[in-house]
């Protein structure tokens, strides 16, 4: 039995990636989220005689629903109802362009950083323990993490995260700069990990995945339609394409992500960053900043304090 839990399954690029997944011989997919119905009616979709669903409630956007959909991972684990997770694959996010006026969490930290960055700091660190020895982990990043690439200056430079600043959106920065923000967060997160597992001795395989601009997905829903009516152009995305945006196809970068979560070619991936361009899955180096090991100490540091874990609640060797 392969054993998969995945954030934001049920949509967007997570729903071709779960369908891909559910192909997959004996898999038990565990599909998180926040709305459960629209979860449920996929779940149903995705049963089959080799594919067992099980879905959790589980809002990004607050920590309390965070420990309770990830306690309710960790006692299926040591109740013996499922075997350790042989992948978590950190799909949900959110994206809220224009300016600089921004709505807050129920633990009042600015939405796409409660989503994007302290939702999954906490949900990785929660279900740490119940991780196969050798399970992958993938976290979705962006392109737009890197402030001197296209991706990173078409939507607003990415700055060097201050986890206060970015809860607290003070100094208040663009939608845009919040998002590729987060999304540096989510690489340091992932290399900060990386790093903890191996001084650990643990082998756990930790990925950063970009599935490039793909804006059919919802993502862009927060945006003029016209945006995304124009962003799906085909001569658009070819002239984006030529000025050095990383251009994804839906299909194959949501089933990219499948593919590094579970494709014994990216067994030994860990650390490392991936970019689906154009219909072709490439690793590639990420930002500059992204590789600050102080940068990523500090970030961490910082989320566990805002998101209040506590020793008891990782594994002795993550504390
Ligand atoms: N599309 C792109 O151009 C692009 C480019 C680079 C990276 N990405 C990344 O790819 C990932 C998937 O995005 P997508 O393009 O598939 O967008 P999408 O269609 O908007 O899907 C986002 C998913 O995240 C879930 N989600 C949002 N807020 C949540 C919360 N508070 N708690 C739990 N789940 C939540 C949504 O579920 P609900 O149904 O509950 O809203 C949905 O399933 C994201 O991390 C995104 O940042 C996308």
């Amino acid at each position: 039995m392969t054993t998969i839990a995945i954030t934001g399954g049920h949509s967007g690029l997570g729903l071709i990636c779960s369908k891909k997944l559910a192909l997959l011989p004996k898999v038990h997919l565990l599909m998180l989220g926040r709305s459960t119905q629209k979860i449920e009616a996929v779940a149903a979709k995705l049963r089959s005689a080799s594919c067992t669903v099980t879905v959790i409630e589980l809002d990004l956007a607050s920590l309390a629903s965070v420990r309770k959909g990830a306690d309710q991972i960790r006692t299926l684990s040591t109740s013996g109802q499922i075997p350790k997770l042989d992948a978590l694959i950190l799909n949900a996010g959110i994206q809220t362009l224009g300016g600089t006026s921004a709505s807050f969490s129920i633990d009042h930290h600015e939405e796409t950083f409660a989503v994007n960055g302290l939702g999954n700091f906490l949900l990785v660190n929660l279900l740490m323990d119940v991780i196969a020895p050798h399970g992958r982990i993938v976290f979705t990043a962006s392109g737009t993490h890197d402030g001197e690439s296209m991706d990173g200056r078409i939507i607003g430079k990415a700055v060097q995260p201050d986890v206060r600043q970015l809860a607290a959106n003070k100094p208040a920065l663009r939608g845009g700069v919040r998002y590729a923000t987060s999304k540096l967060c989510e690489i340091l997160y992932a290399y900060e990990l990386h790093r903890r597992l191996r001084a650990a001795g643990k082998g756990i395989t930790v990925i950063a995945y970009d599935p490039g601009f793909i804006p059919e997905t919802g993502l862009a829903d927060s945006s003029p339609k016209i945006f995304k009516v124009m962003a799906s152009q085909p001569w658009v995305k070819s002239i984006l394409k030529r000025i050095g945006v990383t251009i994804g196809r839906e299909i194959f970068s949501a089933e990219s992500l499948a593919v590094l979560a579970t494709d014994a070619r990216y067994k030994d991936s860990s650390n490392k960053y991936f970019q689906s361009h154009d219909g072709v899955l490439y690793e590639r180096k990420s930002s500059k900043m992204s590789y600050d090991a102080r940068v990523a100490g500090k970030v961490w540091e910082d989320s566990k304090k805002l998101t209040g874990i506590t020793p008891t609640e990782m594994p002795n060797w993550m504390a």
